[in-house]
């Protein structure tokens, strides 16, 4: 068994922006809070944090190895770089599905914009994380505005995580969350509306108890 401060924690935060001109971008209403306050917790029991973080109003915990990113593609890459060297992976992140097929050279004239914009998947993080996993317990999160737990359930086993957190999609940018804990012993824990630093709490708690 591991002691507690030698547990080596990834969180990721935040929204992406995907762009199609310099200046344009699509994104979501992500504002980073739930990560950075599972940042917070991890740091409050280890030194070993690191933080990846899309763009954010936020000041990230003191303590914390700060990897601040734009896209999915730049996620992916300090994700994917990182995960050997760690014990814990939590993805907070929201990171956009879909990007622009082409990034305009320079600003989109409004009369020339053909009024259709290409899109193709992002690579997902956290399904090849799952293919890569060894020992490391890999936790995600399912904000859904429909059947949240089945839709929950099903991103567990296709994402191969240990736990999932599910949200309900008001949950952006509040100060609060109403979560329930989804693992492969089946049964669903469901916590109060909590503020995000305790559920934050919560899900490092429940992460440790799994480290091996
Ligand atoms: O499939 P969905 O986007 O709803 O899955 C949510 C979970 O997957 C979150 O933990 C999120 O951080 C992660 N994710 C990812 N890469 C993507 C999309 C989502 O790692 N391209």
């Amino acid at each position: 068994m591991k002691s507690l401060a030698d547990i080596r924690f990834l969180i990721t935060a935040g929204p992406t922006r995907e762009f199609f001109d310099p200046i344009r971008y699509i994104s979501n209403r992500s504002s980073g809070k739930m990560g950075y306050a599972i940042a917070e917790a991890a740091r409050a029991i280890s030194s070993a944090v690191m933080l990846v973080s899309g763009p954010t109003a936020l000041t990230p915990p003191k303590g914390v190895e700060f990897v601040p990113v734009t896209t999915a593609q730049e996620m992916a890459e300090a994700v994917w770089s990182r995960f050997e060297a760690v014990d814990v992976c939590i993805m907070a992140a929201a990171v956009c599905d879909f990007r622009p097929k082409k990034t305009a050279a320079s600003k989109i004239k409004k009369g020339s914009f053909s009024g259709v914009l290409e899109l193709e998947p992002t690579p997902d993080i956290l399904a090849e994380l799952g293919r890569r996993k060894k020992s490391q317990v890999l936790v995600g999160f399912a904000a859904e505005t429909d059947d949240l737990e089945s839709n929950a359930r099903e991103k567990l086993v296709r994402k191969g995580l240990d736990f999932i957190v599910a949200n309900d999609t008001s949950a952006f940018d509040a100060e609060t969350n109403r979560v329930a804990f989804i693992g492969h012993e089946g049964k669903v824990e469901r916590l109060t509306e909590l503020p995000k630093s305790e559920v934050a709490k919560a899900i490092i708690e429940r992460a440790v108890r799994l480290v091996r």
